[in-house]
């Protein structure tokens, strides 16, 4: 069976069945489920959040989850770590070229590469960013990760993400969020898939607030996809892998896990095609800051201060005048790991190629490269520019993101990125104002 509808709305509490009249009515947890089912509740947070930021979800399953024998400690995403080092970061900017595809049989966790980071799963607070790249589809094998939300964001090759909500089909511009805990397994339609994948330690990621904008704009609630019922009633072995406090656990079930006949809660996987993403701008000089290009935030306990924010940056038009108009010189408070899924990015004029990353870490300069400086300088200002074809993203967060040592280490690590703002001509001369 395979179903493929979608509910819409991001944390909207959502109901779906599978079989006509599998999920109760008037109860959460009946007496006796129809169908036989078990019924089974999943938070996303603590019992006592408030109402506005409660997740919970109840599922309706063939078998409970805690029917299965002692997890063992396993070593099967050798280079997905949860230790970002300690003691000073480099400073210095730094820029890779995509990682290459495996050789050796991969699948979407063990072809997982942790890039940096901050922070860490038992704190509730920092990110992981990984680059993923696999060649094999998971089968007799599911998944799920008790540290962190994720974030997947693919660059090359469709994913299927089977998960105990449901199926959800996510091609590159688009992006998947799986939640704390939610079992799932992934497929390679295209034979193999290459992308980023944030891990979020801290508190759920959200739409962010739109204050003057007003009510539309932006991402909007109904474009998240979220997934209906959907399960399999398959006896036989199934590996199951826990990530738990940066290690890898493994059991075997003697069935699939994906056997959630009915649920209904606001504690769901969903989907977001960025192509929807309503870029807002300005229409009269200068540029906003790139927060207006936020898509999700994960605020921190500081009101303003993100834990991370999931920003991109689309095709747009811009028809500022007598402004420059590529993001400008900067250094800034927070820190900035970018991904690039398509295209060109409009700051740079070359080295930053899909599939490829930059960290510029906090207080250290960067902005156009000269190329991209002269040009925008000279560039004539009464006619728009039309940025198609691109689709850049970035983690923004409030702490320094420390660069894996795997990272630092790695072929793809360009030399020479200080070069990109090497060759800018002085111009400055105190006689010609
Ligand atoms: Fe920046």
């Amino acid at each position: 069976m395979t179903t493929l509808d979608y509910q819409s709305g991001f944390g909207n509490h959502c109901a779906t069945e599978a079989l006509p009249g599998a999920l109760p009515v008037g109860r959460n947890s009946p007496q006796v489920c129809s169908y036989g089912l078990y019924a089974e509740q999943l938070t996303g947070t603590a019992f006592t959040m408030s109402r506005a930021e409660n997740r919970r979800s109840w599922l309706y399953r063939i078998r409970p989850s805690a029917q299965q024998g002692a997890f063992e400690a396993c070593n099967i995403a050798p280079s997905w770590t949860a230790s970002f080092g300690s003691g000073p970061v480099t400073p210095n900017r730094l820029r890779w070229n995509p990682l290459p595809m495996p050789d050796a049989p991969t699948d979407f966790v063990s072809g997982m590469h942790t890039w940096a980071g901050n922070g860490h799963s038992e704190e509730q607070a920092g990110i992981g960013i990984q680059l993923y790249a696999a060649n094999q589809s998971m089968t007799q094998r599911a998944f799920y990760n008790a540290d962190a939300e994720m974030l997947v964001v693919p660059q090359q090759g469709r994913l299927r993400l089977v998960t105990e909500m449901g199926l959800l089909d996510v091609e590159p511009c688009e992006i998947a969020i799986i939640p704390r805990g939610v079992r799932f397994r992934v497929e390679l339609p295209d034979g193999q898939a290459r992308g980023y994948m944030l891990e979020n330690f801290g508190a759920h990621l959200r739409l962010p607030e739109l204050g003057p904008i007003g009510s539309n704009g932006l991402a909007n609630v109904r474009d998240f996809q979220i997934p209906v019922a959907w399960y399999e009633d398959i006896e036989g072995p199934c590996e199951l892998i826990a990530k738990f406090t940066g290690g890898f656990w493994r059991t075997t079930l003697e069935h699939s896990p994906f056997d959630v006949v009915a649920w209904h809660g606001n504690y769901a996987p969903c989907k977001y095609d960025l192509r929807r993403f309503n870029a807002m701008g300005s229409i009269s000089y200068d540029h906003p800051d790139p927060c207006i290009f936020t898509v999700l935030t994960s605020p921190s306990d500081t009101p303003g201060a993100a834990n991370v924010d999931f920003a991109i940056f689309p095709p747009r038009v811009l028809v500022m005048e007598n402004t420059f108009r590529p993001p400008w010189f900067h250094r800034n408070y927070a820190s900035e790991f970018m991904g690039l899924i398509q295209g060109v990015y409009d700051a740079k004029a070359e080295g930053f190629v899909p599939g490829g990353a930059s960290l510029h870490n906090c207080m250290s300069a960067h902005g156009p490269d000269a190329t991209t400086f002269e040009k925008a300088s000279t560039a004539d200002t009464g006619k728009p520019d039309y940025i198609r074809d691109t689709m850049a993203f970035m983690f923004e967060t409030r702490r320094v993101i420390r660069p894996a040592a795997a990272a630092l280490a790695a072929a793809t690590l360009q030399a020479g990125y200080d070069d990109v703002w090497g060759g800018f001509t002085k111009h400055f001369n105190p006689d010609r104002p």
